[in-house]
């Protein structure tokens, strides 16, 4: 059934307009001023009157139903991709990790199990290349060729899914020839194994040692490697879930200084806590464990700054949870054995309006593009994703900017016993989601079939 949406305020990465908008089937079939004229009989007329019409989000960088640490993340591809959609994310990349020894094309296969006939949203998945060798270089162009056009490789977690130098800069010369992106969990992987065994010997084993075996310092020299690394290899990189002015820094003197282009994503947890969530009473540090940890508050503003300033152009989530109680609780007495990640995949749009937005931080446009258009075109997806505009999917977020919430494990939807911005008060939030023109959040009910969600065959990047 058509769809009629009039009344609101149509944001985009670049506009900002009263504007109705037509959508027919999966698809906006129109946007304008008045489109009365060319509504088909019988479709549905939403009043959007006081929301923002915007973009679906694109969240890429989730990990779902992920094996990690002698545990799974909590989440499953319908659990975690239904609070996405509470929270205005339609679309989610995830990723594929290939075992060490084992071929790439066996992790794609089992993501394709995990989640089809279980996502709601559209999902594509990034392959995690853990173990990089010929065989492996062998099946990559066949990887692009089914619309997977990124991979990923972790500077850290020595001893399973790290790579080394040799083999990143051989990766980016293969990438390169194949248009494929490759991402980066930049940070000094030596040296956190190093730290990490230093204080477990000196019996320092609470949450608090997990932060301070991760140094910014350390992030900041893997970033700063990784751009050497694709320099030489004359190939961009994107910097995934940067956590600090150290890191940052490094991306601006790329951009300005060599001309270089680096891509940047941060994390709303980056954005809004700060590292004395790890001073906290007991265990309940553990809640924040993960890679890179939370930084200071002068890190947070050099992150707003660098959003603001076109150094960041994406904010995911690296929604990554696992529970408090039977599973963070394996790490008890050792903060190395704390499963790594937490959850957020619901609160991305919403932080980012209430923190961003609403405090001068970002602009609206700016908020859209950091959220869906950015997203969609660094990772080959734009136009079909991450606009509002003819032809492209009808993956629309009503947001109502002025209701107010406050964010609460009991109310959200992912499927974990605790939430890592518990208590936080927001302004804004999504009143309605459609995801390829159909309801997926509606009056607050989740409207959507389990299994709904497509994979995203995404382009190779130009
Ligand atoms: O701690 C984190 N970030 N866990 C998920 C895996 C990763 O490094 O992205
Ligand atoms: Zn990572
Ligand atoms: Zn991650």
């Amino acid at each position: 059934m058509a769809k009629y949406i009039r009344g609101g305020k149509i944001i985009t990465a670049s506009d900002t307009f009263i504007g109705e908008v037509l959508v027919n089937g999966s698809q906006i079939a129109a946007v304008g001023s008045d489109l009365r004229g060319i509504v088909p009989a019988g479709a549905e007329e939403i009043d959007a009157t006081g929301l923002y019409v915007m973009p679906g989000g694109i969240d890429v960088h989730t990990h779902l139903d992920l094996p990690f640490m002698g545990t799974s993340s909590s989440d499953d591809f319908e659990t975690g991709t239904i609070a996405a959609a509470c929270g205005g994310t339609t679309s989610i990349i995830d990723f594929a990790i290939q075992e060490k020894g084992r071929t790439v094309t066996e992790a794609l296969n089992k993501w394709h199990e995990k989640a089809a006939g279980k996502a709601v949203t559209d999902y594509g998945f990034h392959v995690a290349i853990t173990d990089f060798n010929d065989k492996i270089a062998s099946e990559l162009p066949g990887v692009v060729r089914q619309g997977v056009t990124s991979f990923k490789c972790f500077m850290a977690y020595k001893g399973s899914l790290m790579i080394d130098d040799g083999q990143l800069f051989k990766l980016l010369s293969e990438a390169r020839k194949l248009g494929a992106l490759i991402s980066l969990h930049c940070e000094n992987g030596e040296i956190i194994d190093v730290l990490t065994k230093k204080f477990l010997g000196e019996g320092k084993t609470s949450p608090l040692y997990h932060e301070l075996a991760h140094p910014a310092i350390g992030e900041g020299e893997a970033t700063h490697r990784s751009i050497a690394l694709s320099r030489m290899a004359g190939h961009p990189v994107y910097v995934v879930h940067m956590s600090c002015e150290e890191s940052l820094k490094h991306v601006r003197e790329s951009t300005l200084k060599n001309n270089h282009k680096v891509f940047a994503e941060t994390c709303p947890q980056y954005l809004v806590l700060d590292r004395s969530v790890y001073e906290k009473p007991g265990f309940e540090g553990a809640k924040w464990v993960m890679s890179p940890p939370i930084r200071t508050r002068q890190d947070q503003e050099a992150l707003w700054s660098g959003i603001r300033n076109g150094f960041i152009q994406v904010v995911a989530t690296d929604h990554c949870p696992f529970n408090f109680s039977g599973q963070k609780d394996m790490g008890k007495d050792c903060f190395a054995k704390i499963p790594n990640g937490a959850p957020g995949i619901e609160d991305r749009l919403n932080i980012l309006h209430t923190y961003g937005v609403l405090e001068g931080k970002i602009s609206l446009n700016q908020f859209v593009e950091v959220t869906a258009t950015n997203p969609a075109r660094i990772f080959g997806m734009y136009p079909k994703k991450g606009t509002i505009a003819p032809g492209s999917d009808a993956d629309i977020v009503l947001f109502d900017p002025t209701k107010e919430s406050m964010i609460s494990s009991k109310n959200s939807h992912h499927r974990c016993d605790y939430s890592a911005f518990e208590g936080f008060r927001l302004k804004g939030k999504p009143a309605g989601v459609l995801i390829r023109g159909a309801w997926a959040l509606k009056d607050g009910d989740v409207k959507i079939k389990r299994g709904f969600g497509q994979f995203l065959k995404r382009d190779a990047i130009k």
